[in-house]
């Protein structure tokens, strides 16, 4: 099988980067992740590059010459689908409308509900009974693009941040795979 190749933007511990890596060596998983982007070089998951041989780069879109220079790597390298996973910068329009349709994010809540940051101490605060995991298209506006995939998670009186966390992620790295098994498909 000819799998696609993929990038994924982190700024964080990459722990949904991991579990991509680790489905992407399926061999029915339709991409491959080819490179790793990071807005910050603290970002904890670049380590997961250096152990799996995949290729990473700290990037500053805010510079246009550089903003240009990453557009052609990223076609040069044939990347054909963009995975933020915990990427904490805001995409500008420009950079999004290079690649319509070809971003997806992760977002640890029921989409449309609690877009942002913070999203567990707001859900915690909150009374609902449900919360989960969203998997959706990049579009201009935050954490509104076409949702693609949801996993739901019970919150429990005994949760905090940390547990709720734990619990929401758990399902964050099925949902991912998940949801790229479900867009190729298509
Ligand atoms: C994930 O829980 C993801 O849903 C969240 O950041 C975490 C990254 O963890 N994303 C957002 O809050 C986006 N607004 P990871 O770096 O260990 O994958």
């Amino acid at each position: 099988m000819v799998k696609k190749k993929a990038c994924v933007f982190i700024s964080g511990s990459g722990t949904n980067l991991k579990a991509l890596i680790n489905n992407s060596r399926n061999y029915n998983f339709p991409i491959n992740i080819s490179y790793i982007v990071s807005n910050t070089k603290k970002a904890k998951g670049l380590k997961y590059g250096k152990l799996y041989g995949i290729p990473c780069d700290i990037i500053n879109l805010n510079n246009k010459l550089k903003f240009e220079m990453f557009i052609n790597k990223l076609k040069n390298k044939n990347i054909s689908l963009i995975c933020l996973a915990g990427y904490m910068k805001i995409l500008s329009k420009s950079f999004i409308s290079r690649f319509k349709k070809k971003i997806l994010n992760i977002h640890p809540s029921l989409l449309p509900k609690y877009k942002g940051l913070d999203t567990f101490n707001r859900v915690l605060k909150s009374k609902d009974k449900i919360t989960g995991c969203t998997i959706h298209y990049v579009n201009e506006k935050l954490d509104s693009g076409k949702i693609i995939l949801q996993k739901k998670v019970l919150i429990e009186s005994k949760d905090n941040i940390q547990k709720l966390k734990f619990k929401v992620q758990k399902q964050e790295y099925r949902a991912y795979s998940e949801a790229i098994y479900k867009i190729f498909a298509n």
